[in-house]
């Protein structure tokens, strides 16, 4: 439609706020509390023009064709100035000496918009002390101009629900849980209140004293400096000093370097710009991610501490009988290329295994691949996607036919139905959770939980089912019968897209409602009303992680999942689809670019002539034509003598792969063993040799995230002396194998990789610049598919398949001896076992150590509080931890958080494992719990988000505020828009 601005057609579309329209016509007003993701807020009046002979707030009013919009009226400009004014009763300007003073100072900015000279009313301090309380960001209450996009954020956009402002108060302020310090609240320290406040109110701790030139001065000289400006203030009006600290802002560019990333922590993929002086960490900013926009969790916002810590490998180390030294590159790199070498000649190329990382680029992914194939002549090459991720993969693959997420996370957004299973989603991957508590919150989106614990999800959940542990598959497969029984599901999809209905249905027999309930425990009435709400929604969206895949029959259960939604329809369009939320920030990149026994890039069997052929020719080599070992399967190769040399970069494995004694004794049994880290960790101390590598912020290259998104990460720091990027090490390491290898840059990595593997046919660094991505598969001309299967599912004849499954329980379930299950999994601050969040200070202090959740049932039963000791046994091992007493966990289930170095849960853990996949079962481990000490110190303190009482409301709740009775409308005739 066309709106005209004054006087001057534009064109908008229907539904836009008018601000975006005047903002994209290029005529300035202001907008102080109005931000694109948070929508209009309405709190500071600044954005008011006349429209139609009317004032309006242009950030609340939707256009309409020819709607005449006049922002230049005298009536107009003065409500925006004294709605401006106001504002300006809440906040000091001190721009010169604010660490906020860097061109994006959303108040500073207004101000020299509006050519404000002096202020026509005065600052009024508030009566509240500044909040420092929590470790990574602080509220100034005197510079808080009330806007409320903090609390907007908070409460709908992250939805974690802890600010509000009691609008009713004589002095109001941003109040955390209604009143508690941050630090003792509900906030989970995500930042998306700091990422949007327009002022320096909020502000990261990294920030302040470190931005600005001068900002670094002790206070008692920064407030002189205030009171000096101030004072001038009167006789030079605020342009003069505008312009002072215009110059400093500028000055700033010259040393504050900002530059996109994406996060080293969870799948979801957010990106952001790091901002630094020199090695300092100024801040996060996120933005304008294609995943994320504003959005980020702790992890992302705030813990790189790692990067700089003081324990970062800066020199190769070599074993000397129980110790190591310290060894130069040359003489490092000579010794591992001189062993692998002997290995390979003694005991052929299969006597040597290399494990990729998924924290690594997916350049470095291919790279490792083509060493072991190219090189070393094995397909004995995996990554941890072997823990997690496998069995959802092999799920889609014999269902729908690629291995990854059906959409992205927007279609999980606009889906009617999602239904979690087996996911801490709001812990292991929070920023995709905000999506989904928002349209559950917002947009009527309805939510079923399938899961042990009551997490966050499940207690937000309109139906949280809580069935026996491990059989998932059998809900799911009996809702797919009585769906198709009764008529429900959906024929024509079936008809036309779908094979093997016929043998599928015959394998549903077993799956009655009854057999259900009883293996399940779940009542016939509640599998019932799930059934009918699968049916009666426009769109459903499966999500699913390792509650799912770490089980004996993950890939099973997966698959269910996927034949759910197909015999439901719920794949092809928008707001449908399946979704195994990938783990680590590119597990899915390690497996898409070859780091697999079984395939070459882009899921290219090893065994399929034509594409070794091609491969031979490219690389000029002959390759193996026969699947490797698998992780699992290594581990048991060097029991058995027959793997004696192992290559692995950026894995925890000792204590990540399950059975952890047993895979340290494995270890302990190599010829030979490189470990290449950014920490000395518990791997390297079964290495020979270890080499120093370097984090995400030291190099280039490109991750893939959940939604198979493709993005590049652009080097913030020079690698610390003495490491080297993963990239180069492996390119090293080949070269002195008789490689030629010459990249002198990971983007010719990827131009290699587009040019053998068709599904990344069209990615290239160009088309990823900045914040551009690219959702795999990309054809050559840089087409890529946000939604999988639009137009066919991705088998030959472009039908998806119905895979008949079987029932199996678990093979190790609780007995007499064992009695109680151990669950475990993610913890929001930590990732993994914590080796790069226990070295945040903030992370430490809010989330120090492991534990074990026993619920109240069973404390009660055994005389045990938060903080008592216990030992816990398996058949595999022992442990001893201190207990949390908490409702998240039901009668004889424990869970046990993976973060610890010093106690890992997987020295409890088994070794049976996926059939299909050799994925441990995780999840199955039975064990004795002993209690040590009866009394003791929680381990989680007070000051941990999960103590807080959040105060749930809809956004800000500007209605209040406007019925105050000193709240007068700027300018005349204000016409009220209500609220969303
Ligand atoms: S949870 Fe905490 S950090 Fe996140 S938006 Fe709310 S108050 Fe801010
Ligand atoms: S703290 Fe919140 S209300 Fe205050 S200025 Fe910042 S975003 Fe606005
Ligand atoms: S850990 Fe995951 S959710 Fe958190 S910022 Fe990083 S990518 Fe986003
Ligand atoms: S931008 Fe604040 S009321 Fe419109």
């Amino acid at each position: 439609m066309t709106i005209f601005i004054d006087g001057i057609p534009n064109e908008a579309q229907a539904g836009e706020h008018l601000i975006d329209v005047i903002v994209r016509s290029g005529v300035e007003i202001p907008h102080v509390c109005y931000h694109p993701q948070l929508g209009p807020i309405q709190t500071c009046d600044t954005c008011l023009v006349d429209v139609d002979g009317e004032l309006v707030r242009a950030c609340a009013i939707p256009v309409s064709q020819e709607m005449s919009v006049r922002t230049t009226t005298s009536r107009a400009q003065a409500a925006r100035t004294e709605a401006f004014d106001r504002i300006l009763t809440r906040h000091l300007l001190y721009c010169t000496v604010c660490d906020n003073n860097n061109g994006n100072c959303v108040v500073h900015n207004t101000t020299k918009m509006l050519g404000v000279e002096h202020q026509n009313l005065p600052f009024v301090p508030k009566p509240y002390e500044v909040d420092n309380t929590n470790p990574f960001y602080r509220y100034d209450p005197d510079q808080c101009i009330l806007c409320g996009r903090c609390v907007e954020a908070c409460q709908d956009l992250q939805v974690n629900e802890t600010l509000s402002i009691r609008w009713e108060d004589a002095h109001p302020r941003v109040l955390w849980d209604g009143g508690a310090t941050i630090n003792e609240s509900s906030c989970v320290s995500c930042g998306h209140c700091v990422t949007v406040c327009p002022c320096n109110a909020l502000m990261e701790k990294s920030m302040i004293h470190h931005a600005g030139f001068m900002t670094g001065l002790s206070k008692p000289a920064i407030d002189g400096m205030i009171d000096i400006v101030k004072g001038l203030e009167h006789e030079t009006g605020y342009r003069a000093i505008m312009k002072v600290s215009e110059v400093e802002a500028k000055m700033r560019e010259t040393r504050i370097r900002r530059t996109k990333t994406v996060c080293t922590y969870c799948g979801v993929g957010c990106s952001f710009d790091i901002w630094t002086k020199d090695r300092h960490i100024l801040k996060v900013e996120p933005a304008e991610g294609p995943a994320n926009g504003v959005s980020t969790c702790i992890k992302g916002k705030f813990a790189w501490d790692f990067v700089n810590n003081g324990d970062r490998l800066t020199a190769p180390l070599i074993r000397e009988g129980d110790r190591f030294r310290e060894a130069s590159w040359d003489e490092a790199l000579e010794l591992v290329s001189k062993r692998l070498a002997e290995i390979k000649q003694s005991n052929g190329a299969d006597a040597l295994a290399f494990i990729a990382s998924s924290k690594c680029t997916n350049e470095e992914s291919y790279l490792m691949q083509k060493l072991a194939r190219a090189v070393i002549g094995t397909n004995n090459v995996d990554n941890c996607s072997r823990y997690c991720q496998a069995p959802a993969t092999a799920g889609l693959f014999r269902t729908v036919g690629y291995g990854g997420d059906s959409g992205s996370i927007r279609d999980i957004e606009k889906a009617d139905l999602v239904i979690i299973v087996g996911s801490n989603t709001a812990e292991s991957h929070p920023v995709l959770a905000t999506r989904v508590k928002r349209a559950h919150k917002l947009h009527g989106q309805k939510l079923i939980v399938s899961d042990l614990r009551e997490n966050e999800m499940a207690r937000r959940a309109d139906v949280h089912l809580h069935p026996r542990a491990g059989t998932d598959l059998v809900w799911l497969s009996a809702i797919s019968r009585y769906l198709l029984d009764n008529g429900l599901a959906h024929d024509a999809f079936l008809g036309e897209w779908v094979n093997n209905l016929d043998a599928y249905r015959e394998s549903l027999k077993p799956f009655t409602l009854e057999f259900a309930s009883q293996t399940c425990g779940l009542a016939i009435e509640t599998l019932t009303q799930v059934a009918h709400m699968i049916a009666d929604a426009k769109g459903v969206c499966v999500l699913w992680a390792m509650g799912v895949t770490q089980h004996s029959n993950g890939s099973d259960t997966s698959t269910a999942i996927s034949n759910l939604l197909l015999v439901t329809g719920n794949y092809m369009r928008p707001g449908t689809g399946a979704y195994p939320l990938r783990g680590h920030n590119n597990v899915q990149g390690a497996s898409d670019h070859g780091s697999m026994p079984n395939f070459l890039p882009g899921y290219q069997s090893v065994d399929d002539p034509a594409v070794r052929n091609k491969f031979e020719n490219a690389w000029n080599v002959s390759l193996p034509s026969t699947k490797g070992l698998d992780n699992h399967e290594m581990v048991d190769a060097i029991h058995e003598g027959k793997l004696k040399g192992m290559y692995l970069f950026g894995e925890e494995m000792s204590i990540v792969d399950s059975n952890a004694n047993y895979v340290s004794a494995a270890f302990g049994k190599l010829d030979f063993f490189v470990v290449q880290d950014i920490f000395f960790s518990q791997t390297c101390r079964f290495a020979d040799v270890v080499l120093p590598a370097s984090p995400s912020l030291e190099k280039e290259g490109t991750f893939t995230s959940t939604e198979r998104r493709v993005q590049r990460l652009y080097q913030v720091f020079e690698p610390l002396e003495g490491s080297r990027p993963d990239w180069q090490i492996v390119q090293q390491v080949a070269n002195r194998l008789g490689a030629a290898w010459n990249y002198q840059h990971p983007s010719e990595v990827m131009d290699e990789i587009a040019s053998l593997t068709p599904m990344f046919a069209g990615v290239n660094y160009e088309r990823l610049e900045g914040y551009k991505s690219l959702q795999w598969p990309v054809t050559a001309d840089g087409a890529d598919e946000p939604l999988l299967y639009t137009k066919r599912f991705n088998f030959p004849d472009g039908k998806a398949r119905l895979f008949p499954l079987l029932w199996r329980e678990a093979p190790e379930r609780p007995d007499a001896e064992f009695d109680l299950l151990l669950n475990n999994g993610r913890l929001l601050e930590h990732f993994h076992e914590g080796n790069l969040t226990y070295r945040s200070p903030g992370i430490r202090a809010k989330t120090p150590d492991t534990f074990v959740e026993v619920s109240p049932e069973l404390a009660e039963a055994r005389g045990i509080k938060s903080g008592s000791l216990v030992q816990l046994t398996s058949r595999r091992g022992r442990l001893r931890v201190r207990a949390v007493v908490s409702d998240r966990v039901h009668n004889g289930e424990l869970y046990m958080p993976m973060n610890s170095a010093e106690n890992p849960v997987n020295v409890l853990t088994g070794s049976h494992t996926d059939l299909a996949t050799h994925t441990p079962a995780y999840k199955e481990t039975a064990v004795k719990m002993q209690v040590l000490k009866e009394d003791g110190e929680s381990p989680l303190p007070r000051t941990n988000s999960r103590f807080g009482h959040p105060t749930p409301q809809r956004g800000v709740e500007v209605e209040r505020k406007w019925k105050r009775p000193d709240y007068r409308m700027p300018g005349n005739g204000l016409v009220h828009i209500g609220t969303k």
